[in-house]
């Protein structure tokens, strides 16, 4: 399973790959906006230091406008994906990016068969938002299971990157579940590494190990 970060901040980008737990990217409009940075300050930062994809999303609602901020983007950098709202012009501009050679990730999925529509217009990836879902009270990871029984069934290339994920249980059930890819806030990743049990372990260890003569 890969973790891609799901951070337009650069220090937190950096320390993920110090960790190696970065095996790529996901920004959206909300996340470059926190950063207080220019799109294209974002996008030098980022691809300076990424070795892995790095989505990075349109804006414009029309066919025609997708496509040419989607030409632009990928023309940046050979990692950059090409984040398209899962829209009907999305669906129309993804499909052109496939034919035209530009890696897309199909965002703000929120049932199988928008993640169905995506993979049928030659998305490289789908983002099903989990927690968003478990904000309105309906199971976010039940959306996850049902595009990887979808995928399953068929022999697309997409991939499933579970985002909008809030804590650690939507990571191992996603693991559970066989999905490719968690993109994960750094303030989750960090949790992973917690257990309360390792702590009192190490300290338990290092109080003994004061004992032996030295
Ligand atoms: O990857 C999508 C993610 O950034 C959305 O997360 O927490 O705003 O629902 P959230």
């Amino acid at each position: 399973m890969k973790f891609f970060i799901d951070s337009a901040q650069i220090e937190e980008i950096r320390e993920a790959i110090a960790l190696g737990v970065c095996d790529g990217v996901t920004t959206n409009p909300s996340l470059v906006a926190k950063t207080g940075k220019s799109f294209d300050q974002v996008i030098a930062e980022i691809t300076e230091i990424v070795d892995g994809p790095i989505s990075l999303e349109t804006t414009a609602m029309d066919v025609d406008g997708m496509v040419k901020e989607a030409r632009a983007l990928a023309a940046r950098h050979d990692n950059v994906v090409v984040k398209i709202p899962m829209t009907r012009e999305g669906m129309q501009a993804t499909k052109i990016c496939f034919e035209e050679g530009i890696s897309t990730n199909v965002t703000l999925i929120f049932s199988p068969l928008q993640a169905l529509l995506a993979a049928k217009a030659g998305a490289t990836y789908v983002s099903p938002f989990i927690g968003r879902l478990d904000d309105i009270s309906t199971e976010g990871m039940s959306l996850i299971s049902d595009i990887v029984d979808v995928f399953g069934n068929y022999a697309f290339d997409t991939e499933i990157i579970v985002a909008s994920v809030r804590h650690p249980i939507h990571i191992l059930d996603s693991a559970r579940m066989g999905a490719d890819i968690c993109t994960i806030p750094f303030g989750v990743i960090k949790k992973l590494y917690d257990h309360p049990l390792t702590d009192i372990g190490i300290q338990k260890f290092l109080s003994d190990w004061e004992k032996v003569p030295k």
